[in-house]
């Protein structure tokens, strides 16, 4: 599988192209068009100068899974071309990709600077490993610029940003953060999950580091787990040391399956973005909803910087109910074309309450502290078509309003009654 054609070649095709030919213009063994899941742990060879040469790297080829494995190497291969890398670094999990790049590049007595609203697990990360390595940990107001950039200028070693944010859709401005991180050397990592590569592409924003849940829209089903690590070779090479160590490292069984998602990623997220903008416009209008995240509508506090780096604005919705946890758990079950679980990016809609998906492994008072309110529901969008999920949605809200109403004309009766009696 080493054999490629013309490696690189559909760097020039547009990304729905990217995403079925990238990485996999190659001769697979047997003339097979899909990529094989080679799950051997190791690579022999009969000639033992030729082992010593690709131990080493002077010659292309494979040792052992844990530091390279032909199947993985495609999926590597793929995110290259879709976020015109030099290089990337497969994980297990997004969460390993993550804490992998931050261990990579931060050691005890250096400075990060970040924002509120990261992912809740990044977010655990900056509050409870990093301090324990002895690492200073800023995190900023997402929403106040001046104050990030303050931070930044005071000196640190890396600018982690996350945009869109998970779950409050809060939008960073890229391009004016990474030259403030550039003006004191910082490196910058960026979590670009939300958006997917067909959205946005941080390294052409001057970026030095993208991450990426593959758990999410890039693997499409819901069915596998994975992280990707992308950037320049000089960086990565450091990622793929640490992860051949740490051995966090992807098996070739779910770089199949992400490989498989990703060739459909340009087709569901026209879709489910289609939607997404749909609802979110519902939603504005529905009496029991506080407010509605998404940087598609106008008035969204990241809608012309999101307009700026995005060529479009994601599947994920949040919206805040009013009545808090009692709303929320009266109105998911009411929804037929959805799961109520903690995952996102799937071709299944799928809802949940921030304190049981992005933040649950935060308490109570650690979600008040970050301005996660239990009324926050973060909608996935899925590949169903838009009537049926508006019309969903709609259903729901009105067999809310019409108990809402049950219950107040009973109230009503009952306090009528009682005055009668007494
Ligand atoms: C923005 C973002 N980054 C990273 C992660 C972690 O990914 P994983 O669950 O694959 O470890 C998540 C998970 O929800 C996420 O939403």
């Amino acid at each position: 599988m080493d054999d490629k054609i013309t490696p690189g070649q559909s760097r020039n095709a547009g990304l729905g192209t990217r995403v079925v030919w990238g990485g996999e213009q190659v001769q697979h063994p047997y003339n097979a068009t899909q990529t094989p899941i080679v799950v051997s742990a190791a690579y022999g060879y009969r000639d033992i100068d030729e082992w010593y040469d690709v131990a080493l790297g002077k010659e292309p080829g494979f040792i052992y899974s844990r530091m390279s494995n032909p199947t993985v190497t495609v999926l590597e291969d793929k995110l290259c071309e879709l976020e015109s890398a030099e290089s990337a670094v497969a994980f297990s999990t997004g969460m390993a990709a993550i804490s992998g790049v931050l261990h990579t590049f931060l050691a005890c007595g250096q400075r990060v600077v970040s924002t509120r609203d990261s992912y809740g697990g990044t977010n655990k990360i900056f509050e409870e490993f990093l301090p324990r390595m002895g690492v200073e940990v800023t995190l900023c107001d997402t929403l106040d610029i001046e104050a990030i950039e303050h931070e930044i200028a005071k000196g640190c070693n890396v600018l982690y940003l996350e945009t869109p944010t998970n779950p409050t859709l809060k939008v960073l401005d890229i391009r004016r953060l990474v030259a403030t991180a550039k003006r004191v050397g910082a490196l910058v990592i960026a979590d670009n999950t939300f958006a997917t590569p067909l959205n946005q592409n941080p390294l052409a924003l001057g970026v030095d580091v993208v991450v990426h849940s593959a758990t999410k829209f890039l693997s499409g089903h819901g069915d596998v787990l994975g992280g990707v690590v992308c950037g320049a070779e000089h960086l990565m090479s450091h990622v793929r040391h640490y992860r051949e160590i740490n051995g966090a490292s992807l098996d070739p069984f779910s770089a199949y399956l992400i490989i498989r998602g990703i060739k459909t990623l340009a087709l569901r997220l026209r879709q489910q973005q289609a939607s997404a903008q749909v609802l979110a416009e519902y939603l504005c209008t529905e009496p029991l909803v506080e407010t509605v995240n998404y940087p598609g509508l106008p008035h969204h506090q990241g809608h012309v910087i999101a307009r700026s780096q995005m060529r479009g604005f994601g599947a994920i919705v949040s919206f805040v109910l009013k009545g808090g946890m009692d709303t929320v758990t009266r109105l998911l079950p009411l929804l037929n074309y959805a799961h109520r679980a903690g995952n996102l990016g799937a071709v299944e809609t799928i809802y949940g309450p921030a304190r049981t998906t992005s933040h649950v492994e935060n308490t109570l008072e650690e979600r008040e502290a970050l301005g996660i309110s239990e009324g926050l529901v973060r909608v996935s969008v899925g590949i169903e078509d838009t009537e049926d999920l508006l019309a969903d949605l709609k259903q729901a809200f009105a067999l809310v309003h019409s108990k809402q109403r049950d219950v107040i004309l009973h109230t009503d009766k009952t306090e009528r009654f009682t005055e009668v009696e007494t």
